[in-house]
């Protein structure tokens, strides 16, 4: 007797805890998505503004992330043109990685990103700590249109093997495989490697774009990874829901 009531308040208890993970997950308000406590880093993320980037309102924050299609098929020019909008925002720090429509940046040397997108830190493939936290950026995304595209399984092996086990902010410009990555046509057109290493190495956030439709963010995997699709173009589409998305990192 007492064994079974001590077994429901278990599992009650275990209930409780994953409704008020995904409530957390799903609480998207009429402004911008807010998760989470008070004295966290927080994180203002935006994708895909393919030169609308000057429309958008972005709340203040402790980082600004943009994963990647800042420009449409940009040239150094449009890329210089972005830079100096960044630095007329207050955030702390900038992090920007690119995307495959960022054409210019695709063609640049690193040194040439680092130089031309002075105003942010530029992650290609690699890595930054701010206040204890990592954040891992990667532009590639499987073979679509445009630049920093895997064509095969050796170009895939080689993105998802220098991504760290230990990672808390991870950022690319696609989305793994099955996780708000449906385009309007339907189906899943993630990256399936991606989906096995996010898995594997439970960042805190994994935040991308790449497909507009899929906007949004949900919580998944053994440690409730919160994955944010922040996919700003729909917005000039019509969809005027597209806002940044805010996490605060506990
Ligand atoms: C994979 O594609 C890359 C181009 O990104 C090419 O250099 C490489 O030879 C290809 N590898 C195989 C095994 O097909
Ligand atoms: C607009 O975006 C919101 C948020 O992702 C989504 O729930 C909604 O279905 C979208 N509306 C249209 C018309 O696509």
């Amino acid at each position: 007797m007492r064994r079974t009531a001590l077994l429901a308040v278990a599992v009650c208890a275990v209930t409780c805890f994953w409704a008020l993970l995904k409530f957390r997950g799903e609480s998207e308000g009429g402004t911008a998505p807010r998760l989470e406590s008070d004295k966290a880093m927080r994180l203002v993320c935006i994708s895909d503004t393919h030169d609308y980037h000057q429309e958008i309102e972005i709340p203040d924050g402790d980082v600004l992330i943009h994963a990647g299609d800042f420009t449409e098929g940009g040239s150094a020019s449009d890329i210089r043109r972005f830079n100096e909008w960044l630095g007329t925002l207050p955030h702390r720090n900038k992090i920007v990685i690119g995307g495959n429509m960022d054409f210019a940046l695709g063609i640049m040397s690193k040194a040439e990103a680092d130089d031309t997108l002075s105003n942010a830190i530029y992650l290609q493939d690699s890595q930054v700590e701010i206040d204890g936290y990592v954040f891992y950026g990667s532009p590639f995304t499987p073979k679509f249109v445009g630049v920093f595209q895997l064509y095969n399984a050796t170009d895939t092996q080689e993105m998802i093997s220098k991504i760290p086990d230990r990672v808390d902010v991870l950022i690319t410009h696609g989305p793994p495989y099955g996780i708000l990555d449906s385009p309007s046509s339907g189906g899943h057109v993630g990256c399936q490697a991606l989906e096995r290493k996010v898995m594997e190495i439970d960042p805190k956030i994994h935040v991308f774009g790449h497909i507009h439709n899929s906007y949004g963010s949900m919580r998944q995997g053994d440690k409730g990874t919160l994955f944010a699709n922040v996919a700003q173009y729909s917005k000039f589409e019509g969809n005027r829901s597209c806002k940044p998305i805010v996490v605060d990192l506990p």
